[in-house]
């Protein structure tokens, strides 16, 4: 694995390209406050009426409408949410796209998955920082930064990749590492680890011992502590030493009972789901049904977010957080 960190990347590519951020959401504010401390000449493109102009201005950063953004800037980061770069696509992004400029995303899935077309000409990269944007610009303000990968859809120009790497070391990620990988490589790894494991494995792992141990009598406090709240513990130490490392630093009873509970609960009937949730993911099915949902207006993703907002488990767990934090 080639990591390249800022004392290997040349920042020539980026000098005088102006750069528009298009939204200023999680991974747009972090974007273009990290480029603009590092001198670039940034501008943010946002929809008419948008409500973080404001904060984009009260930040000193200049903002325009985004198809002007587009057509000012040499580098156009398409740091919309994914399910809504169809719908700009379609108000005339693309076409401000012209011959010789760079398009960047920070996930593949937009590209990879065909939701818009590469205009022709035009270099398509993305440099996806590993972490969410608030990370991203508060361990830059630190002096630190995220580590990134990035990765080369159309290179038109032969330049590509060395401007891919400067804007990963422009945002703060050439601090501790940058990787090269593919569209393909990121969106479906990406895809299915958020899927299958960080945000619907876990909590539904978490949710499902909860319900177990309520379901046998015992009480929704106990059982969220022993379920949800101490797994930020065990994953801490499990950032800090690695999974065998973990194991080493818990008691000796529950790394006994580790060995013994964890294969029969993630068994051969999960794995199956997950090549399930691959396949679904690699056939493109999960990005038409979720860009299929955003057209309609949300109607499966509300449905969904609604009745987990609604369940159970979050009673005790908003008790706790309010005892933990008064503490
Ligand atoms: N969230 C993360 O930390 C993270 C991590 C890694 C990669 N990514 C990737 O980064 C990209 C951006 O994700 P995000 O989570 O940063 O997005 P986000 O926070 O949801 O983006 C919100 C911004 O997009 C603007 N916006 C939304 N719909 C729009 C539309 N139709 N036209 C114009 N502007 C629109 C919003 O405008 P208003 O201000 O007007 O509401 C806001 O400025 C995605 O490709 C995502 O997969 C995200």
């Amino acid at each position: 694995m080639k990591l390249w960190r800022d004392g290997d990347i040349d920042p020539q590519p980026l000098q005088g390209k102006k750069i528009a951020v298009i939204g200023y959401g999680a991974q747009g504010h972090a974007h273009a406050l990290n480029l603009r401390d590092q001198g670039h000449d940034v501008v943010v493109g946002l929809r008419e009426g948008s409500a973080s102009a404001a904060k984009a201005q009260a930040a000193g950063l200049s903002t325009l409408p985004v198809i002007d953004a587009a057509q000012s800037a040499d580098i156009v980061a398409m740091l919309l949410p994914d399910e809504q770069m169809a719908p700009a696509w379609a108000d005339g992004l693309g076409q401000a796209l012209t011959p010789g400029k760079t398009l960047l995303f920070a996930h593949g899935l937009a590209m990879h998955f065909g939701v818009i077309a590469a205009p022709p000409q035009v270099d398509v990269v993305m440099v996806a920082p590993k972490g969410p944007g608030a990370r991203l610009r508060a361990d830059f303000v630190a002096g630190s930064g995220l580590p990134a990968i990035f990765a080369v859809h159309q290179d038109c120009s032969g330049a590509a990749p060395a401007l891919a790497r400067a804007y990963a070391s422009a945002i703060g990620c050439g601090r501790i590492g940058v990787i090269e990988t593919t569209f393909k490589e990121e969106c479906e790894c990406d895809l299915f680890g958020e899927q299958a494991v960080l945000c619907g494995g876990i909590p539904d792992l978490m949710r499902a011992g909860f319900e177990t141990l309520v379901a046998a009598g015992f009480s929704p406090e106990m059982a969220y502590f022993e379920c949800v709240f101490e797994a930020k513990a065990v994953v801490d130490l499990i950032y800090a030493r690695g999974i065998a490392g973990m194991y080493t630093a818990i008691s000796n009873t529950a790394e006994f009972g580790a060995y013994r509970s964890g294969s029969r609960i993630i068994d051969e009937h999960v794995r199956a789901a997950m090549r399930q949730t691959l396949a679904d993911i690699q056939s493109g099915a999960f990005a038409q049904a979720w860009t299929g949902d955003a057209a309609r207006g949300f109607t499966a993703f509300s449905a969904a977010r609604a009745l987990r907002a609604d369940s159970a488990i979050e009673t005790p767990g908003r008790a706790i957080r309010a005892l933990v934090e008064k503490d």
